[in-house]
């Protein structure tokens, strides 16, 4: 961990616009950081800043080794990773929802009537929790992407996935069953740099808190 410099972890994808104008806006920013960088470092000497541009679901990861101080990722991302990190601030922008959805077509009178069958997601542990919790045993299969296709050429009888406009649900014939959970971008801290740069950090949140 460096001791001068704020490290700050950015995931590729949807909320890497919207993460890097919001930290902008409170002189949170570095030239050359955008998203198409193949450069993974990016250094604001000047503002003792450096931004690290990662994969999503390793955001996580890297704040709780405190190899970055602080990161911004869904509160999905962070339930299903189980990573031990302090979430200071809900930033209210990446509005999205877990749920499960099966083909229009095979739809069953009730959710218990699923137990037993394959789901194909990209949160097994948060699915796992959910259908646990309503005595429902189910296979899992783990993807990475493109989670729609699972039930599409029978890899999986449902789907556990994020729906955000509803566009990739509706395109695939799948309609959603239940809601597992709601979530948003979140700022987290690695607990360690909370406490060691305790004043940096504080003002940073309480200046994004102005700017939400
Ligand atoms: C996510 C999610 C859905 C889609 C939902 O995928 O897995 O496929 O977005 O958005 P919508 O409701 O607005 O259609 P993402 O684009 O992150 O890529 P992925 O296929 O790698 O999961």
């Amino acid at each position: 961990m460096d001791k001068d410099f704020i490290t700050i972890a950015l995931p590729k994808g949807k909320l890497f616009n919207l993460s890097t104008e919001l930290l902008k806006k409170v002189g949170y920013t570095a030239e050359g950081l955008t998203e198409k960088s193949r450069k993974l470092v990016i250094t604001n000497d000047d503002a003792r800043l450096k931004f690290i541009i990662t994969k999503t679901a390793d955001v996580p990861t890297f704040v709780e080794y405190g190899a970055a101080d602080i990161g911004i990722i869904g509160k999905d991302v962070i339930a299903e990773s189980g990573k031990d990190v302090y979430e200071l601030l809900d930033l209210g922008f990446g509005k999205c929802h877990l749920m499960m959805a099966v083909p229009k077509d095979k739809k069953r009178a009730k959710l218990e009537d699923y137990s037993h069958t394959r789901v194909a997601t990209k949160f097994p542990n948060t699915a796992e929790k959910f259908f646990n919790s309503r005595g429902m045993q189910m296979e899992y299969i783990k993807l990475n992407g493109s989670i729609e296709l699972g039930p599409i050429i029978n890899l999986s009888d449902s789907i556990v996935d994020i729906v955000e406009t509803g566009t990739t649900l509706r395109e695939n014939n799948l309609e959603e069953i239940v809601s597992i959970m709601d979530a948003t971008a979140r700022l987290i801290v690695n607990r360690v740099s909370y406490k060691l740069k305790f004043d940096r950090i504080n003002k940073l949140v309480e200046d994004l808190k102005i700017n939400l």
